[in-house]
Order: structure tokens, then C-alpha cells, then sequence
């Protein structure tokens, strides 16, 4: 405990705002079964994903980042002027080159303040992204913005039924700035174990397979290799470990948590990290049954309804972890101030 007081003391830096967008297009696991076989039930019970959302054909990631960046802006009080900093955490980017942070800048009319993407680390791209903005803001940078944004509708082979099912489309964004009013962010911790690339990979656009046309024709530019059980296993593992280590560093115990808001992969993923935590089922909030995997989207989209549904008190200890492709994983513990009390509408 006294690594916790310590810490807190020294370090004001956090969430003075936050904000989300998910498209509105509504793909039920029903309406999957006219792209491939499966069966709703498959869905549900293997994942606690009941439909997602998938974006129009007209938006872009931009779009997406776009929404939940001003709903994050307007939510601190900020125009896109006052921002110092611009931080992208995606796997499905608006282009190839440059990154989507450049058209998130232009977008919204920031003025010409670093802006960059983090790519590839799926789904723990975003508490990545929050960590290094703190340390920005540590070191000067008065006010970051990080959005995590995925359009992985986009990028999915739709005939590939173990993984298309999966995932759905959104964006969530937060400021994160020195302030006395911030949401604080206790520790955080991270890591990465690259021994198991292989185990979730996208291998065509890169230089060890460059999109061909016969690479295109075989669809190979979308497929997504996935060991669905070996994901599993490690999430749960890296996950679990993730949240005792962060815990270890703020000096607290997983039943001091307030809330939990863990990557909302699987429900089961979810539901073993609960179990190995002991966290009680009101300490854990999952959105998954709606909006599915969204990738790097996923924790702040489900901080954002966390909040609006009333689930976090001010001054609870809130626990972020995720895990993606790498393997990545990422915890953060935040010390919850009036900027995660349940004031903003719900996303939309
Ligand atoms: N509908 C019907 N059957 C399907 C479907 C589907 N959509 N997808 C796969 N199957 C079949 C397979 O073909 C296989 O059939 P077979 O046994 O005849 O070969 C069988 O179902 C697979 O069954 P299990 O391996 O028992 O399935 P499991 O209970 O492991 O669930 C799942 C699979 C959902 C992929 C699970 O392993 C999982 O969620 N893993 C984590 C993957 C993940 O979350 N990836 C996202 C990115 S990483 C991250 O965010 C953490």
C-alpha cells in the first residue's frame, strides 16, 4: 500500500475525457448464417456474442476515429486546437501509408502536433497507447488524445467462419492530460512474448508475403490464421497475470477493484480471468454480447458504457487489461475522479 500512496502523489496524470462511436449497422449471428455455416447458438455459446456492429459502406476508420474523438473532446471541454498530441491505436488502418493518425490530425483540424499510429499489437494496442500518452504528458505534452479504432468488417474473410464471426467495428477515444480532476492512472504495466507470432497472424501485406494477384484471387490478402484455443489459453494466462501484476504495483487486492474492464473478446475468456482474479460478477463489465470483438476499440468502448451505465464510482480503483496478436498485454489501473461518474449519454 504505501508503493500505491506514493505513486498516486507524484503522478496527477489521467482520463479528463472520454468517448465512443460504434456504427449503426446491427450484423446478428442470425445473419451470418447466409455468409456461412454456422448457427447462432454456435456463436452465443462459444463466445457471448450475440451481433456487432459493422460499418456503413461509405465510413471509413477515419470516420469511426473522427466520431470518438470529438466525442472525447467535447467531453474534457477541449476543441481540437488544444490538443498537443495525437496517438492511433489500430490493425485496420485508413490507408497503408500514411497512418490514420495523419487524417485524424486534418480531420479535425488539430494544429500540426505529433501525430502517429501504434499498429499491430491488435487488441492491447490501446492501453499501449494510453501508457505512452501518460508518459508524454509526464514529460511535457500538456494534453494527448488517444483513440482506438478498428474496421475489421473490412478486413475479415467473410467465408472464414472460425474468425469472421468474431469481430465487430468501433471506436473509443480518451484525453489524457495533468490535471487534479483527472480519472488518475495509478500504474500500468505491459508486455510482449513474440515466441508465438504464428498463433494469430495476418501474413499477406507485409514483405514476407507482398499482396500478389495470385495472393488476392486465393483471398489470402484477409485470412487471418488463427488458433482459436491457443488464443484462448494465453488470454486467459496474460490477462490474469497482467491484472495481479498492476495490482502488485498500486499495493492493492483484486477486491479493492471497483470495476473490471477487461478486452471483451470471448465471454469465456472474461469469465475465466474473473474466476482466476475471484472478482465478483458485479466487479466485471463486458459489452461483447453487443458490439463482439473490436479490437483495439474494445476497452475504451466499453469504459465509455461502463460509465453511462452507472458502474463506476467516483473514487474506485478501475482496472483496464487486454491482450491481442503478438502476444501483446496490457494493464492499467486508474483511480476514478467525476470524469468516469455517470454524466455523458450513452454511445451511439
Ligand atoms: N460455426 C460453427 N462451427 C464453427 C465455427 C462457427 N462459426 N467456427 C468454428 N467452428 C467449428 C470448427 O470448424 C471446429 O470444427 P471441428 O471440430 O469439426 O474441426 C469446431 O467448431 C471448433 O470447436 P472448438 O475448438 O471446440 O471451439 P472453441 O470452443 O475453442 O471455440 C473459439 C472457438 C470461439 C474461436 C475460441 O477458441 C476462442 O474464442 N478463442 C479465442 C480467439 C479470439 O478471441 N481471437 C480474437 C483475437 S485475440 C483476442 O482478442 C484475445
Amino acid at each position: 500500500m504505501p508503493h500505491a500512496t506514493q505513486h498516486e502523489a507524484e503522478d496527477a496524470v489521467g482520463l479528463i475525457g472520454l468517448g465512443a462511436y460504434a456504427p449503426a449497422r446491427v450484423m446478428t449471428n442470425a445473419d451470418w448464417t447466409a455468409w456461412i455455416d454456422t448457427s447462432a447458438e454456435w456463436i452465443t455459446s462459444r463466445t457471448g456474442i450475440e451481433r456487432r456492429r459493422f460499418a456503413a459502406a461509405d465510413e471509413t476508420t477515419v470516420d469511426l476515429a473522427e466520431q470518438a474523438a470529438r466525442r472525447a473532446l467535447a467531453d474534457a471541454g477541449l476543441s481540437p486546437t488544444q490538443l498537443d498530441e495525437i496517438i492511433v491505436t489500430t490493425d485496420t488502418p485508413e490507408v497503408y501509408f500514411p497512418d490514420t493518425a495523419a487524417f485524424l490530425q486534418h480531420r479535425l483540424g488539430a494544429r500540426e502536433i505529433p501525430s502517429y499510429d501504434l499498429a499491430g499489437s491488435g487488441c492491447s494496442g490501446f492501453l499501449q497507447g494510453l501508457d505512452i500518452a501518460r508518459s508524454r504528458v509526464m514529460t511535457g505534452a500538456r494534453r494527448v488524445l488517444v483513440v482506438g479504432v478498428e474496421l475489421l468488417s473490412r478486413l475479415i474473410d467473410w467465408r472464414d467462419r472460425s474468425t469472421c464471426v468474431l469481430f465487430g467495428d468501433g471506436a473509443g477515444a480518451v484525453v489524457v492530460a495533468r490535471e487534479p480532476g483527472a480519472s488518475r492512472i495509478v500504474a500500468s504495466v505491459a508486455g510482449t512474448d513474440g515466441s508465438k507470432t504464428e498463433l494469430l497472424i495476418l501474413e499477406a501485406g507485409g514483405s514476407r508475403r507482398p499482396i500478389t494477384e495470385d495472393v488476392a484471387r486465393r483471398g489470402l490478402h484477409r485470412h487471418i490464421a488463427m488458433d482459436g484455443r491457443g488464443v484462448f489459453r494465453e488470454a486467459v494466462t496474460r490477462m490474469s497475470a497482467a491484472a495481479r501484476q498492476v495490482l502488485a504495483r498500486a499495493g492493492l487486492s483484486a477486491r479493492e477493484l471497483g470495476l473490471v474492464v477487461p478486452h471483451q473478446a470471448n465471454v469465456r475468456i472474461i469469465d475465466a480471468v474473473a474466476r482466476s482474479l475471484a472478482l465478483s460478477p458485479s466487479q466485471v463489465f463486458t459489452n461483447v454480447k453487443d458490439f463482439g470483438n473490436t479490437g483495439s476499440a474494445s476497452v475504451p468502448l466499453a469504459l465509455c458504457q461502463a460509465r453511462a451505465a452507472g458502474r463506476v464510482e467516483p473514487g474506485a480503483y478501475v482496472l483496464l487489461v487486454s491482450f491481442g496478436a503478438g502476444f501483446h498485454w496490457a494493464a492499467t489501473l486508474l483511480r476514478a475522479s467525476d470524469t468516469l461518474a455517470p454524466r455523458r449519454a450513452p454511445v451511439a
